[in-house]
């Protein structure tokens, strides 16, 4: 097998804006909203990087380890629809734990391009994926998928090769339906009629399953959110206490997703850079929507952005779905 990776030093591509910067700007927009709001990009941080890793592993959390179990006894369907010698591009990586199952199974992957926010992790997980998969090309991407990012020209070509956008997690979950459509649409045009979008989409269920999953009682999911407010307790010119705000999240049946919200715990006016923010007691901002599927409501989607499902792997609960879309 041919070692694709023959510089060992990793190349990292920097595709990220100063970031500080814009995540002032768009915490300054937010908070201005007569519902104020927060955007959820911002969660990611290396310490919010951490809680999510350690929501993963909660007893309540089903999404990471059903997925994981779904990709696991589905492999071999997997890798022959995909087919041997594929270009993998992967959107807000993280960890990659899931992407190893993907390069074990799949037959001979050619290269693998993760694309996350959060260079530490990005960095860390590429080096030991250099390490455990000399034969494939792991070139790197640091920056934000919800803009528009320069890939390299393997993944950008007409290619004799096959592309594969993986998109695990149910990370499709946090854009509206609109935004969905619209970032479906851009994975499209990426692609090649033929080329593949494997994608974990989180199902309808239960609301106590879901209420449960987002208030895990360890505490996780409220530090990972209340952890948005201290960075920007940390980051800005600011009288913010996390403190004075607790984690609040539940299932929204009419449209069908989870909200997180950080309600104040007091009437309070907050200074942040020279801005101020009125808060009643109560009041809250929204963080976070997390949207669950009808297979019917996603399929749908799929068909209206140019993909034609070639596949869909459930859990024996149909907690989770795993779906394999063909580029029409
Ligand atoms: C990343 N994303 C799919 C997670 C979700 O379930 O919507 C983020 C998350 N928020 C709270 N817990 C997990």
């Amino acid at each position: 097998m041919p070692n694709r990776n023959t510089n060992t030093a990793l190349s990292l591509f920097d595709d990220s804006l100063p970031q500080q910067q814009e995540f002032l700007a768009d915490v300054l927009e937010g908070l201005a909203q007569p519902r104020k709001t927060l955007p959820c990009k911002y969660f990611y941080d290396e310490r919010g990087s951490q809680l999510f890793e350690a929501i993963c592993e909660t007893p309540e959390y089903y999404i990471t380890r059903t997925e994981l179990g779904i990709l696991t006894q589905n492999m071999e369907h997997i890798a022959n629809l995909v087919g041997p010698g594929c270009d993998i591009l992967e959107f807000g990586s993280g960890a990659g734990i899931k992407i190893r199952l993907l390069l074990d199974g799949l037959h001979d992957p050619r290269s693998y391009i993760p694309i996350d926010i959060s260079r530490e992790i990005l960095e860390s997980s590429a080096r030991t994926l250099l390490e455990q998969f000399p034969q494939v090309q792991v070139i790197p991407i640091v920056g934000d998928y919800h803009k528009d990012i320069q890939l390299p020209a393997a993944f950008r070509a007409q290619s004799a090769h096959r592309k594969l956008v993986f998109f695990p997690g149910s990370t499709i979950s946090n854009f509206t339906p609109e935004e969905a459509e619209a970032f479906l649409q851009r994975i499209r045009a990426l692609l090649c009629e033929g080329d593949g979008l494997l994608i974990g989409v989180d199902c309808i269920k239960p609301t106590h399953i879901l209420n449960a999953a987002y208030n895990d009682l360890a505490g996780f999911t409220a530090a990972f959110n209340l952890n948005l407010l201290q960075r920007v307790e940390d980051s800005f010119n600011t009288n913010l206490k996390t403190k004075h705000f607790f984690h609040h999240a539940y299932f929204n049946e009419a449209e069908s997703r989870i909200e997180m919200h950080l309600v104040s715990k007091l009437d309070q006016l907050i200074e942040i850079e020279g801005r101020h923010f009125k808060f009643r007691k109560g009041e809250t901002i929204h963080t976070e929507n997390s949207y669950k599927y009808s297979l019917e409501g996603f399929g749908a989607l799929a068909q209206r952005t140019g993909f034609e499902i070639s596949a869909v792997w459930q859990d024996p609960e149909k907690l989770f779905s795993l779906q394999y879309l063909s580029a029409r």
